[in-house]
């Protein structure tokens, strides 16, 4: 059976990772376009880089939840092709062991350099503005797709979608396209498609199955049906 599952920010809300949506627009006391737009960046490049920079070292404060080791466990499960996609910056996926994983909107633990177009693992502040490791050039930004900007992957996404047999949206609003009509690309390719969210969203009318509660519960619940 082959499952594409997209993650938002709701598994990573237990292990105590901020969402976008929940405090009036505002994401940490910042307004999106402040900090996740590229002329976001241009107006003010340091207070773009402490943002990342903080969020990058809380990392070190956050384990993965039972959410993100159920789809671990899903990915070793005999019959099992999984692909994950994930709108998430953070790291939970793969510290919790899944392998297959595609980060659609970036990740923290990733610098790009505009000078030399190279993007290095990265685990240590921008705001000083250091040197590339490849090219020597101060330049470098985080590797996080802002608003305007093109996700990552969306060709390897779309076949994925197209040939999936099951499609599960975990823990994401679905305001934010194109990842908000994916569930779509699914259903029309025949895929099966479940909502496992806290709350119903913007789309859940298009999903066969919707699921309500935290995804440590609701998740592990579906991976269990899913291996029994
Ligand atoms: P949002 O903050 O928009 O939505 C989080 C969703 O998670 C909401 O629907 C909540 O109801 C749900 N939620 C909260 N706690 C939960 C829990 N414990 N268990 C299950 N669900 C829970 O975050 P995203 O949908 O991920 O883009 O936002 C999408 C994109 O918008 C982000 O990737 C980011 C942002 O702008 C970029 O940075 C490019």
């Amino acid at each position: 059976m082959r499952i594409v599952v997209l993650t938002g920010a709701g598994i990573s809300a237990e292990s105590g990772v901020a969402t976008f949506r929940d405090a009036d627009g505002l994401w940490e006391g910042h307004d999106v376009t402040q900090v996740a737009t590229p002329e976001g960046f241009a107006a003010d490049p340091d207070l773009v880089q402490r943002f990342y920079d903080e969020r990058r070292s809380s990392l070190a404060t956050v384990e993965p939840n039972a959410a993100h080791r159920a789809l671990a466990h899903l990915e070793s499960a005999d019959g099992i092709e999984l692909t994950v996609v994930t709108q998430n910056v953070d790291d939970l996926h793969e510290r919790a062991g899944s392998r297959n994983v595609i980060h659609m909107h970036g990740q923290l633990r990733s610098a790009w350099c505009l000078a030399c177009d190279e993007r290095f693992a990265w685990d240590v502040p921008l705001a000083t503005n250091p040197a590339c490791p490849g090219c020597a050039v101060p330049n470098l930004r985080p590797d996080i797709v802002w608003f305007g900007e093109i996700p990552y992957e969306m060709e390897r996404i779309q076949q994925e979608l197209l040939r999936a047999d099951v499609f599960a949206s975990i823990g994401t609003s679905s305001e934010v396209y194109p990842a908000a009509g994916f569930v779509a690309i699914a259903a029309d390719a025949g895929a099966r498609t479940v909502e496992l969210n806290l709350r119903r969203s913007r789309m859940s009318a298009v999903f066969d199955d919707v699921r309500q509660g935290p995804a440590t519960k609701v998740v592990s619940e579906w991976v269990a049906e899913l291996t029994a």
